[in-house]
C-alpha cells in the first residue's frame, strides 16, 4: 500500500517527467484526456531506447525468433476466437450520487453510512450492481456504420502473432521450438486508468510467443521429458525440455533482460499465480513485479498458455495449425507398443480437455481428439506456446522510478546543495553525453566543443549546451539522466602547455568523478560504456 511518502515521490516523479519533458498529459491545453500520455523529446527516446534494447536481446541476439509487425485493426473474428469479444471485461459500478464509474474490484470499501452493507466509494454513494464491461475499443471500417462493420483496436499484440504463425514459420525457415516477437500498439478501454501511464488506455506491449513441442512429442523424441531441478537460469536450452523447463527458462531470461537495463533484481518480485487465479488454458503464469512508489505491480506476465490459442485459431478459421514435426515422425516407429499407446492417450486426453473446454459437442470432441492423437504418430501436433508479455510505458515508467534520486552536491560557491539525479542506465539513458565549452563568448572553446559533438554524433545521442553556468548545465543533464558529460576548457586549448592540449574532462553523473581525456580516445570510451 503506497503511503504519503510515496506519494510525494511519485508527485516529484511526474513533475520531473513534465519539466524535462519525458512524459506529457495527452491533449493538455484541452484539458487533457484521461488514460492517455505523450513521450517528450526525452520520453520518445528513452521509450525507443527500451523498445529497441527488448527487441535486439529477443531478434538480433538469437537465431530461434523472429519479428512481425501487424496492423493494429484486424479481422473481427480473430477476437471472437481469442475470447476477448465475450470475456475481456472489467466488473463496473456506477455510483448512484456522484455519478463516477467504477472497477468494482478497486472501489474504496467505505461501509455506506444509510446501508452499512454496501459497497461504496470515496463520495459515500451508494453503488449499482456489478455489471461486465468489455474493454476493447470499436470502430468501424469503411463507409458504412453498421453492426457488419464493427472491428476492433487490438487489446494486445499476441494474436497478431497466432494468426501469422504459419506464415512467419515457413518464411523465416524455422522449426518448433521458436519464437515471434513483436512490439506495438494496444488498446484497452479501462474503466478507471490511473498511477500515471501505469494503467492507460493506449499503451504499447512488447510480447513474445515462443512455441514449444508439446511434451508428448519431447518424450517421444527423447526418452524422457526433463523437468526444473533446482530455482534459476536452466542455461541453453536442450532438446529434452518440457514446457516447465522452458517456462523457468524465460522468467530468468527476462529477469536477466531487466538487469541488463538497470532494474536489479532486488527491485522485482516474482508472483506465480496460485491455480484458482490462472486462465483456464494456462498451465502456469509468473507475474513479474515492480516496487513502484505506488505498490509493487505487475510490469510483465510470463505464461505457459499450453496449446490453447493457436487450436482456438484452428477452430474458428479452419485452417490447420499444426507443424510437421521430421524428429517426431523418425522417433514414433522406434517407440515400443505400449509407449506409443500410453504417449497418444496423454496427448488424447489433453486435446480432449481443451475441446470440451472450447465448448465442442463431446462427441465431435472425442472424434477430433482421436484424429488428434493418430496424427502424433505420423509427426503432426498444435504447437504449444510460452508468452512473455511485457508493457513498453509501465517498463518506462518502473526505470524513470528507479532512476529518481536525491543527494548532494556542491554548487558554483561550493555550497551542498539537493541535486536530483535520474541514475538511468547508459544503455537506455536517451541522451548519452553532453558537451559544453567552458565560456560560451569564447569563440575557440565553442569551436572546439562543437567539434567534439561532431565527433561523437555518427555514435551516439549528444547534447550540446553553452547556456549558463557550467555547474546548472551539469545538473540540467543530471536530471535528464544524461551519464557522461563534456567540458572543453582552456587546457584543451592547449593554453598550459601542450600535454593538455586536446584533452577534455569526462564526468561520471552518479559518482560526479572527472577524469581528463583525450578528444581523440573519446568514441570508443564512451561506447564502451554506453553498450
Ligand atoms: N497477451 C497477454 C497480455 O496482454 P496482459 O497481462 O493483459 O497480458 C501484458 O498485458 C502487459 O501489458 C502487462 O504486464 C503490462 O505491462 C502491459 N499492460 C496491460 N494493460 C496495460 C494498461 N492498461 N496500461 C499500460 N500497460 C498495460
Amino acid at each position: 500500500m503506497a503511503d504519503a511518502k510515496s506519494g510525494e515521490l511519485m508527485e516529484k516523479i511526474v513533475s520531473l517527467c513534465k519539466r524535462k519533458g519525458f512524459i506529457f498529459q495527452s491533449s493538455e491545453i484541452y484539458g487533457g484526456l484521461n488514460g492517455f500520455w505523450d513521450y517528450g523529446p526525452l520520453g520518445a527516446d528513452l521509450k525507443r531506447n527500451v523498445k529497441e534494447a527488448w527487441w535486439n536481446r529477443m531478434t538480433r541476439m538469437r537465431d530461434d525468433i523472429a519479428g512481425l509487425d501487424a496492423t493494429i485493426i484486424m479481422h473481427p473474428r480473430i477476437w471472437k476466437a481469442s475470447g476477448h469479444v465475450d470475456t475481456f471485461t472489467d466488473p463496473m459500478v456506477d455510483c448512484k450520487t456522484c455519478k463516477g464509474r467504477f472497477r468494482a474490484d478497486q472501489v474504496h470499501e467505505i461501509p455506506c453510512p444509510q446501508k452499512p452493507s454496501k459497497m461504496v466509494c470515496e463520495c459515500h454513494g451508494e453503488k449499482t450492481e456489478a455489471r461486465p464491461f468489455n474493454l476493447m475499443f470499436e470502430t468501424t471500417v469503411g463507409p458504412i456504420r453498421s453492426d457488419d462493420n464493427i472491428a476492433y483496436l487490438r487489446p494486445e499484440t499476441a494474436q497478431a502473432i497466432f494468426v501469422q504463425f504459419k506464415n512467419v514459420l515457413e518464411t523465416a525457415r524455422q522449426k518448433v521450438p521458436f519464437g515471434i516477437a513483436q512490439v506495438g500498439k494496444a488498446f484497452r478501454n479501462e474503466v478507471t486508468p490511473r498511477n500515471f501511464t501505469f494503467r492507460s488506455r493506449e499503451f504499447e506491449q512488447m510480447e513474445l510467443e515462443f512455441f514449444i513441442k508439446p511434451d508428448e512429442a519431447v518424450e517421444a523424441i527423447c526418452g524422457s521429458v526433463a523437468v526444473p531441478s533446482a530455482p534459476g537460469h536452466p542455461g541453453e536450452p536442450r532438446p529434452d525440455w518440457g514446457w516447465k523447463m522452458w517456462h523457468q527458462y524465460w522468467v530468468e531470461e527476462r529477469i536477466r533482460f531487466y538487469e541488463e537495463i538497470g532494474l536489479p533484481r532486488t527491485t522485482l518480485e516474482e508472483y506465480w499465480q496460485k491455480p484458482a487465479e490462472l486462465a483456464h488454458y494456462a498451465r502456469a503464469t509468473v507475474d513479474l513485479l515492480f516496487k513502484f512508489p505506488f505498490g509493487t505491480q505487475e510490469l510483465e506476465g510470463i505464461a505457459a498458455r499450453s496449446d490453447f490459442d493457436l487450436s482456438q485459431h484452428q477452430r474458428f478459421c479452419g485452417k490447420p495449425m499444426t507443424v510437421f514435426d521430421e524428429e517426431l515422425k523418425a522417433a514414433w516407429p522406434r517407440l515400443d507398443a505400449p509407449k506409443q499407446e500410453s504417449l497418444k492417450q496423454q496427448y488424447l486426453q489433453s486435446r480432449l480437455n481443451y475441446l470440451v473446454r472450447a465448448g465442442e459437442e463431446k462427441e465431435k470432441a472425442e472424434a477430433q481428439a482421436k484424429a488428434d492423437a493418430e496424427a502424433l504418430g505420423k509427426g503432426y501436433y498444435v504447437p504449444h506456446v510460452i508468452e512473455p508479455s511485457a508493457g513498453v510505458d509501465r517498463l518506462t515508467l518502473a526505470l524513470l522510478c528507479n532512476a529518481y534520486s536525491e543527494d548532494q552536491a556542491p554548487d558554483e560557491k561550493g555550497k551542498m546543495e539537493t541535486r536530483i539525479v535520474m541514475r538511468l542506465h547508459p544503455r537506455i539513458a536517451p541522451v548519452k553525453v553532453a558537451v559544453f565549452p567552458l565560456l560560451k563568448n569564447k569563440p575557440e572553446l565553442v569551436r572546439k566543443a562543437l567539434e567534439v559533438r561532431d565527433l561523437l554524433r555518427p555514435h551516439m545521442p549528444v547534447f550540446y549546451d553553452e547556456a549558463g553556468a557550467i555547474g546548472r548545465r551539469y545538473r540540467r543533464q543530471d536530471e535528464g539522466g544524461t551519464p557522461f558529460g563534456i567540458t572543453v576548457d582552456f587546457d584543451t586549448l592547449g593554453e598550459k602547455g601542450p600535454d593538455l592540449k586536446d584533452t577534455v574532462t569526462l564526468r561520471e553523473r552518479d559518482s560526479m568523478r572527472q577524469e581528463r581525456v583525450r578528444i581523440a580516445d573519446l568514441p570508443s570510451i564512451l561506447m564502451d560504456k554506453i553498450r
